[in-house]
C-alpha cells in the first residue's frame, strides 16, 4: 500500500517536471525511439474501414484555431457511428500483440476508454484545413510511458514523402509514401518531436490516432487534465479528458 503510493506520487512529481520541461523542448533522449508496422490492419479490415469513413462523412468536427485547422471524430463518438469489425480488431489482443512486440512494451495497453484520444480519426485537407503547429511534442496525462500510435488510412497528396515526419535526437525521419497507407507508426509523442507537414491546394490525409501506456493510469494535477480538454475541446469539441 504505502509502496503503491510512494510509487504513484513519484510518477505524479516525474509527469509534473516532464510537461514543464518538454514545452521547453527538454525532452528524454532515451525515450526517441519509433517503431513502423507495415499493412498492420489484414486487407479485408482495411477495406471496411475505407468503407466507414464514407457514411460517417457528417460526424467530422472541423477546428478552426491557428495551431489546428484540420477535423476528427473523437474515440466516443466513433464507437457511436462505426460498427464495423474493424474496431474491434483495433481492440482485439492480436493488435495489441502487435504494438507489444514492435515497441519491446510487454505491459503496452490502451489509454482507458474513458480517454477520447484512445482512438480517435484526423483528417487534414487542403491549404486551409492541416495542422498550424509544425514541430512540438505532446503533452501527457499518464503515469506511465505514453505511446502515440499514427496509422494512415488515406494519404492523398503529390510528395514522394508521408506529411508525418519524426525528429529522434535531432535525426529527421520522413516516410515513403508508396508504403505508408495502412501502416502504424508508434513513438513517444510527449518525447519525440514529430510534425504534420502543410497540406497543399487538393490534398488530403486521414490517419487514426492512438494512445497507449505501460501504465495507463491518469494523474490526478488538475492542472495538466484541464490543459488535455481544452486541447480535446479544439479537436472533437467534446472537453472529456
Ligand atoms: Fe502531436
Amino acid at each position: 500500500m504505502i509502496k503503491s503510493l510512494t510509487k504513484t506520487l513519484a510518477a505524479e512529481w516525474a509527469l509534473h517536471k516532464h510537461n514543464k520541461l518538454n514545452r521547453r523542448g527538454v525532452v528524454d533522449s532515451k525515450a526517441q525511439q519509433f517503431h513502423v508496422i507495415r499493412d498492420v490492419l489484414p486487407g479485408y479490415h482495411f477495406k471496411e474501414v475505407l468503407r466507414d469513413l464514407k457514411s460517417i462523412e457528417s460526424h467530422w468536427v472541423r477546428s478552426k484555431t491557428e495551431w489546428r485547422r484540420g477535423s476528427a471524430i473523437g474515440g466516443h463518438e466513433l464507437r457511436e457511428v462505426c460498427s464495423g469489425e474493424w474496431l474491434r480488431y483495433l481492440f482485439s489482443i492480436e493488435f495489441l500483440e502487435k504494438a507489444r512486440r514492435a515497441t519491446g512494451q510487454d505491459l503496452l495497453q490502451y489509454v482507458p476508454v474513458e480517454d477520447t484520444n484512445r482512438l480517435s480519426l484526423l483528417r487534414y485537407e487542403g491549404l486551409e484545413g492541416g495542422d498550424g503547429i509544425d514541430w512540438h511534442v505532446d503533452g501527457s496525462i499518464y503515469l506511465g510511458q505514453r505511446w502515440a500510435g499514427i496509422l494512415t488510412l488515406l494519404e492523398t497528396t503529390g510528395e514522394d514523402t508521408a506529411k508525418l515526419e519524426i525528429d529522434s535526437n535531432g535525426l529527421l525521419t520522413s516516410f515513403p509514401k508508396a508504403d505508408i497507407v495502412n501502416s502504424l507508426v508508434l513513438f513517444r509523442g510527449d518525447h519525440v518531436r514529430h510534425r504534420v507537414r502543410p497540406m497543399l491546394e487538393g490534398e488530403e490525409r486521414i490517419v487514426l490516432s492512438l494512445l497507449f501506456s505501460d501504465w495507463p493510469q491518469r494523474t490526478r494535477n488538475i492542472l495538466l487534465r484541464g490543459y488535455q480538454s481544452k486541447v480535446n475541446k479544439v479537436f472533437y469539441n467534446n472537453p472529456n479528458p
